[in-house]
C-alpha cells in the first residue's frame, strides 16, 4: 500500500500513564468504531520479556535492538505466542512491566519498533494506545486523546486487575513501582510520554470506564466526520 493511502486509514490515539484505563478506552473505542486495535505497549512488554528470558542487560541497546527487530509474535484472538510459548499473562507481569519501561528508553529499541506499529493501520480504521501514538507513530491521527488518573487510583486499578489475572500484587510495591514508571516514561530523551497537541485531555480519577468512554466516543465521532467532508 503507498503512503498516501495508508495515511488516508483513520487512526485514533489514545495515550497515558500506567494503568490510567487507556487499553480499557482504546478497546471500548474500536468496539464501537468497528476499527483494529493495536496496544503498542505490547510489544515493549515483549522485548522487556525476551531480555529477562534471554538473560540480555536491559541496557544493552545493540542487543535489545536486534531482540527488537527479531520479533515475531503471533496474536491470536486475546493470546500472544512468542517463540512458539503461549505469553500473555507473562507479558502482563508487573516486573515485565518495569523492564518494559526500561527498554523503552532507548532510541534503538523504538527504532525497531516503529515499522510493526505503523503496519497495524488497515481498513477501516485503528484504534492505537501507548505513550507516544498521537506524537511519534501516528502524528496525523485524525483524533488523539491523552488520559490521566491521580497515581494512588492508577495503583488500586492495576492491583485489582492483577488480582484478577490470578497474578502476584502488592499495593505499596506496586505505587513505588507506577511512580518510577511515570518519572522514567515521562523523563526520557526519545518519545517522551506526553499529550500531543490538540489532544482531548481527560482525567479519569473518580470516573467509571462507561462515562469516560461515551465522553471519547462522542468527541472521536465529532473528529471522524468533520474529516470525511
Ligand atoms: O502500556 P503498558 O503499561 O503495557 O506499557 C509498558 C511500557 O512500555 C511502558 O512503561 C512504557 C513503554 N511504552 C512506550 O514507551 N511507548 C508506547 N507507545 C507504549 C509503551
Amino acid at each position: 500500500m503507498t503512503f498516501s493511502a495508508l495515511s488516508s486509514i483513520p487512526v485514533v490515539t489514545v495515550d497515558g500513564p500506567a494503568a490510567s484505563g487507556k487499553g480499557t478506552l482504546a478497546a471500548g473505542l474500536a468496539a464501537a468504531l468497528g476499527f483494529h486495535l493495536l496496544d503498542s505497549g505490547l510489544f515493549y512488554r515483549m522485548v522487556g520479556w525476551k531480555a529477562l528470558d534471554s538473560g540480555v542487560s536491559l541496557s544493552d541497546e545493540a542487543a535489545l535492538a536486534c531482540l527488537a527487530t527479531g520479533l515475531r509474535p503471533r496474536f491470536d484472538g486475546e493470546a500472544v505466542w512468542l517463540d512458539d510459548r503461549e505469553v500473555s499473562r507473562a507479558l502482563r507481569q508487573q516486573e515485565v512491566g518495569t523492564a518494559a519501561s526500561k527498554v523503552a528508553a532507548l532510541q534503538g529499541v523504538r527504532a525497531a519498533l516503529l515499522h510493526a506499529q505503523r503496519m497495524a493501520r488497515r481498513m477501516p480504521g485503528l484504534v492505537a494506545d501507548g505513550r507516544d501514538m498521537g506524537t511519534v507513530v501516528f502524528p496525523d491521527a485524525v483524533c488523539k486523546i491523552f488520559i490521566t488518573a491521580g497515581v494512588e487510583e492508577r495503583a488500586q486499578r492495576r492491583h485489582k486487575q492483577l488480582i484478577e489475572k490470578g497474578l502476584p500484587s502488592n499495593m505499596s510495591t506496586l505505587l513505588q513501582e507506577i511512580g518510577e514508571r511515570d518519572a522514567r516514561d515521562a523523563g526520557r530523551d526519545v518519545a517522551p510520554l506526553k499529550a500531543a497537541s490538540g489532544a482531548l485531555e481527560i482525567d479519569t480519577t473518580k470516573r467509571d470506564a462507561p462515562a469516560v468512554l461515551a465522553q471519547a466516543l462522542a468527541y472521536c465521532r465529532s473528529r471522524l466526520e468533520s474529516d470525511a467532508c
